[in-house]
């Protein structure tokens, strides 16, 4: 069993980055990003500052807005279109989930999708569909790099992805099956309308536990050798700790990692990727923006 490192990978997929962010300062440009957080979501807020300090480090632009929960969507829907026209931003990024008064749709359809760093816009996930060039989701595309660095057969893989949310499971699901050099994978969706799930994750390859729910994918649902990918970023409360809680995947780690030929941790498997993915999505806009 091998615990794949999502820091050491992210941390070199960073330097990479660094080289095109430091061609791009030569010709003048810094690449900019614009991360909105409304109200008051602890996970969100933390998600938000990882964004910021990942920016910091590698020498972007950061704009960072905190704005209040009782924001109107009309506010929110203007504040986006002055980022649109600002030409020192190349990346939007609005943290879901907003509050309950503010439509998520109508907000992802107000960023130019030029700018949609998130990979969210019907536009990119429809070039992502039709396998076009476009700004891929965060993170699945980290999951595959992940996958990729570790030497990790995907094409002609089984892969069973847990979990069909707009951010992970259909877009993962999508990428998968594309016939490019990090696809050509046979996948199944499973999600909580799956009858006998354990059936189906038994006959993967790959597991990508994405659905959201602490220690879901126990020992017995896992094949003997199978690779396993644990998306889930789950507090559980514990008063050993000093903020009174852990972060836990969707994974039960200790009896499932035995049997498995890879497995990410978490924390510090797919999290580190998702924000290395978001900061190469904003320095490919800035590339393009000087490409136009
Ligand atoms: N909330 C949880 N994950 C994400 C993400 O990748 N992007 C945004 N915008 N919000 C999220």
């Amino acid at each position: 069993m091998q615990i794949i490192d999502g820091k050491q990978v992210a941390q070199r997929f960073r330097g990479e980055l660094k080289k095109r962010i430091d061609i791009l300062a030569g010709k003048g440009i810094v690449p900019g990003l614009s991360v909105i957080l409304v109200g008051n979501d602890p996970a969100s807020a933390s998600y938000v500052k990882g964004k910021e300090k990942a920016c910091l480090e590698l020498g972007m632009h950061s704009d960072n807005l905190h704005l209040p929960q009782d924001l109107s969507q009309e506010k929110l829907i203007s504040i986006i279109e002055e980022k649109n026209a600002d030409p020192r931003i190349h990346g939007i990024l609005v943290q879901l989930p907003l509050p309950s008064h503010i439509n998520e749709e109508a907000v992802i359809m107000a960023i130019d999708y030029r700018k949609d760093v998130d990979g969210f816009h019907p536009v990119n996930i429809g070039r992502m569909v039709i396998g076009k060039e476009t700004f891929l989701p965060c993170t699945p595309h980290g999951i595959l790099v992940l996958l990729k660095s570790a030497g990790i057969p995907v094409a002609g893989s089984h892969v069973v992805v847990v979990g069909r949310s707009n951010i992970v499971g259909k877009p993962v699901a999508n990428m998968l099956v594309q016939k490019n050099g990090l696809g050509n994978a046979t996948v199944t969706v499973c999600h909580t309308g799956t009858k006998d799930l354990a059936h189906h994750t038994r006959q993967a390859d790959i597991i990508i536990a994405a659905a959201g729910k602490a220690g879901m994918i126990t020992a017995d649902m896992v094949a003997e050798g199978a690779v396993v990918i644990d998306v889930g970023v789950n507090r559980v409360d514990d008063p050993t700790k000093k903020r009174g809680y852990r972060l836990v995947g969707d994974v039960d780690f200790d009896q499932v990692a035995p049997k498995t030929s890879f497995i990410t941790p978490v924390p510090g498997g797919v999290g580190p990727m998702t924000i290395t993915m978001l900061m190469s999505n904003t320095v490919e806009s800035a590339e393009r923006s000087i490409k136009e």
